[in-house]
């Protein structure tokens, strides 16, 4: 456990257009916590990550975020981003005519991150490695034409490189193979390793989580955490399904 609450999160209620979608979400996270999210679909997941990273899509109507230390609920996605909040999506956009390696690359300046051409190759061949991704993937156009896992190790790829403090991935290990799974999970892992920052996983399936250690588990039901506890939740979800915490 962590002693410093790196983002904190208080009576979070979001809207897109007329529907109320998160209904009061309070949530702390301390650095470096491995934090995991599972609950039904339509539950307001990806929109919790949406709200976090600040999509205009969502309207928060109440309550606020604050992020090391900072209230951000009234920033831009952008100065989430540059603070070092990352969200990898669920349904990774295709961008034609930017190249994977050229958009990683741009973020990291737009991080104030200054590399070299040649330096930011080296630094993503050996990530890359790690995912087990051809290197040509730098040169073609972001997602498009990629396999529905390719989009998710490119997406792992982008968390590698940023090495934000705090990252919330969204159903990453969804439509992937066994071995995909197991690949995404050491990239996650090597993220926790590299960098000791905070996740949090919205999954599925436990699989992803193996290698991980998970400091908490939160139930998310019809826009509102309903359970916290420990890792035992996944196996108890697992078992009997998410009727036994609705009640
Ligand atoms: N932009 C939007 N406009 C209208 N309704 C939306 C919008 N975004 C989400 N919703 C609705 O809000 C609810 C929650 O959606 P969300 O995508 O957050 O669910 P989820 O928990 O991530 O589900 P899943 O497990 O299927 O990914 C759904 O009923 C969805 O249709
Ligand atoms: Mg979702």
């Amino acid at each position: 456990m962590s002693e410093k609450i790196l983002i904190k999160v208080a009576g979070l209620k979001a809207s897109a257009g007329e529907k109320e979608i998160l209904k009061g979400i309070d949530l702390e996270i301390g650095a470096g916590e491995t934090h995991v999210i599972m609950g039904p679909n339509g539950a307001g997941k990806s929109t919790l990550g949406h709200a976090l990273m600040g999509n205009p899509a969502y309207e928060v109507t109440s309550g606020n975020i604050s992020f090391d230390g900072e209230d951000i609920t009234d920033l831009d996605t952008g100065a989430r981003a540059r603070k070092g909040m990352f969200l990898s999506f669920q349904n990774p956009v295709e961008v034609p005519g930017v190249t994977l390696g050229s958009f990683i690359r741009s973020s990291m300046e737009a991080h104030g991150e200054k590399i070299t051409l040649w330096n930011f190759k080296k630094a993503a061949k050996a990530q890359m490695e790690v995912l087990s991704m051809k290197e040509e993937y730098l040169d073609r156009e972001l997602n498009v034409g990629f396999s529905g896992g390719e989009k998710k190790k490119a997406e792992i790829l982008q968390l590698l490189m940023l090495k934000p403090k705090f990252a919330i991935l969204d159903e990453t290990d969804s439509g992937l193979d066994v071995d995909a799974v197991r690949t995404v999970s050491l990239g996650v892992e090597a993220y926790k390793k590299q960098t000791g920052g905070a996740l949090l996983i919205i999954t599925h399936n436990a699989g992803i989580l193996e290698s991980l250690k998970v400091d908490k588990v939160h139930v998310l039901a019809d826009g509102k955490i309903i359970k916290t506890g420990d890792a035992s939740i996944i196996d108890s979800i697992a078992e009997k399904g998410f009727a036994q915490y609705v009640g």
